[in-house]
């Protein structure tokens, strides 16, 4: 980072203060963001600015410093208040711009009332930032829940490079339409100087929406990037996607702990194949649509009865907002009919777990199991399917992928593709999968690992900062 030092603000810090009983305690945060973005945070001693997941009862300054002290890194609070977590958290950031932006329309709600909210926090976020932002740092902002921070850095005199990355797909102009606020959330975006998505199809959704505009031309497309005029600054559009820190899990996943838990795990379901999914609990998850394609497979290959069984982890997310409650039951509902209709004697076929696991339990999943199921109905990226294959240590495991996930720009050749809403195509990528001889199976997760160790976590933070740097500074 040539001397730069890294500010990062997210919604979500990298740690969650939680109260068990009459005690605080701090706890890693979960998700995509947090893992892509915490070895870079470490590795350069940067600041991160953020939401620590309660609300201002909790000694949550000390903790947060017990925490960055074993890390290496600072942890700046930005306290929310419930109407804030209400309003801007569960209202806007996740009942409409969540479902809008990967495609969902029917599920989104649009109030004025949450739009007030999202204004007020972002503007929140940016003054808690502003106040640790010196001359010579690179200010990164992360992801949907605070596009608005650049512009209201922007108004607080701040005049450093502004970097944003989105981490979930952007939306066609179209759909995009139909969000009442969309130009000032496009030009809050427009206030940054690069401005990252994960794939080329975000970025072309992006600069063809801010076309639209009166004062935005586009000067030059090329390969990584797209620059912009808006008004009398240059804007630079990139794809970025986003990675992990390969050699660590490969590293972990190696560990004799690990390799215990992998054993244990198998030998409970001895002589079966184990289909793994793990996700947070969410619609944009296509968890329904895997059950059904996995029933469908049951059916249509009755040899996988008894000989595999599909293990489904469910982390618990967003549990306050409605459509999430509305979800796990219907979840609830289905793995309960499969269950019924096909189960024998000593064979259940979908082990359904609603809870999240630490980090040993997580790699031995990734290692004990040949397929992993990951049919998301759109994802930004979906790093669970880059961890299953940097975790395949003898090169075993066959990745069956949506075709929507941004992942699958990447691992699409060698990953088995599969349209989630095709119930019947995903059974039979099931029961390929479940037949694919070893050789097979082998060549191709040896070529997703060499890929994936090629474009790691530290070549996407590379590229980004260097194109930030070189988007140059406001004058
Ligand atoms: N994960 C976690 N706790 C768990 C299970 C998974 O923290 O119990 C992590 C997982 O390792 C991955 C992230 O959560 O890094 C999920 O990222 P992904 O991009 O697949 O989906 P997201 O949750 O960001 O939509
Ligand atoms: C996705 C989003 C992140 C978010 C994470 C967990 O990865 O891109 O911004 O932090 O999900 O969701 P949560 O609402 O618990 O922060």
């Amino acid at each position: 980072l040539a001397g730069h030092r890294l500010v990062v603000v997210s919604n979500r810090l990298p740690a969650v203060i939680r109260q068990d009983e009459d005690r605080w305690e701090v706890a890693p945060g979960s998700g995509g963001l947090v893992t892509a973005l915490e070895p870079v945070v470490r590795a350069n001693s940067g600041v991160w600015t953020g939401w620590p997941g309660c609300g201002g009862e909790a000694p949550v300054e000390a903790l947060l410093d017990q925490f960055g002290e074993r890390r290496g890194y600072r942890l700046i609070p930005v306290p929310l208040d419930g109407k804030d977590v209400d309003g801007f958290y569960h209202g806007f950031s996740n009942e409409t711009l969540w479902p809008l932006f990967h495609d969902l329309l029917g599920h989104c709600q649009f109030r004025s009332s949450t739009w007030q909210d999202y204004q007020r926090v972002n503007s929140r976020f940016a003054e808690v930032m502003s106040r640790q932002v010196g001359d010579n740092d690179l200010v990164w902002v992360h992801d949907y829940q605070l596009i608005l921070v650049g512009a209201e850095l922007r108004r607080l005199g701040c005049r450093n490079n502004l970097g944003f990355f989105l981490h979930i797909p952007f939306p066609s102009p179209d759909l995009l339409r139909r969000l009442p606020w969309k130009e000032p959330l496009l030009r809050g975006l427009l206030e940054y100087n690069l401005i990252g998505f994960q794939t080329l199809r975000d970025r072309r959704n992006f600069v063809n929406s801010v076309n639209l505009l009166d004062d935005v031309q586009i000067i030059a497309r090329k390969r990584y990037h797209t620059l912009l005029q808006y008004r009398d600054r240059v804007v630079r559009a990139g794809n970025f996607p986003i990675s992990i820190d390969v050699a660590d899990f490969e590293r972990r996943a190696r560990a004799k702990e690990v390799d215990e838990a992998a054993w244990f795990l198998h030998e409970n379901l001895r002589g079966r194949q184990l289909i793994l999914g793990i996700d947070r609990l969410d619609y944009t998850k296509g968890l329904q649509q895997r059950f059904l394609a996995f029933e469908r497979a049951l059916e249509i290959c009755p040899e996988m009865r008894g000989r595999s069984s599909l293990l489904q982890i469910v982390v618990p997310s967003r549990t306050l907002v409605p459509e999430y409650q509305r979800h796990k039951e219907l979840l609830d509902r289905e793995v309960g009919r499969i269950n019924s209709r096909f189960a024998e004697s000593g064979w259940v076929p979908i082990h359904y777990q609603y809870r999240s696991l630490d980090s040993v339990q997580l790699l031995a999943h990734y290692r004990a199991s040949e397929i992993a199921l990951i049919t998301p109905l759109r994802d930004g990226m979906n790093l669970v399917a880059k961890e299953y294959c940097a975790c395949s240590i003898d090169n075993n495991g066959v990745l069956i992928l949506s075709e929507f996930a941004g992942a699958a720009d990447q691992m699409g050749t060698d990953a088995l593709l599969v349209n989630p809403y095709d119930v019947d195509g995903t059974a039979e990528a099931i029961c390929k999968a479940f037949h694919m001889p070893l050789e097979e199976r082998q060549q191709r997760m040896r070529r997703l690992r060499q890929d994936l160790r090629r474009n790691d976590v530290h070549r996407w933070v590379g590229r980004f900062l260097q194109d930030l740097v070189a988007a140059g500074r406001v004058s």
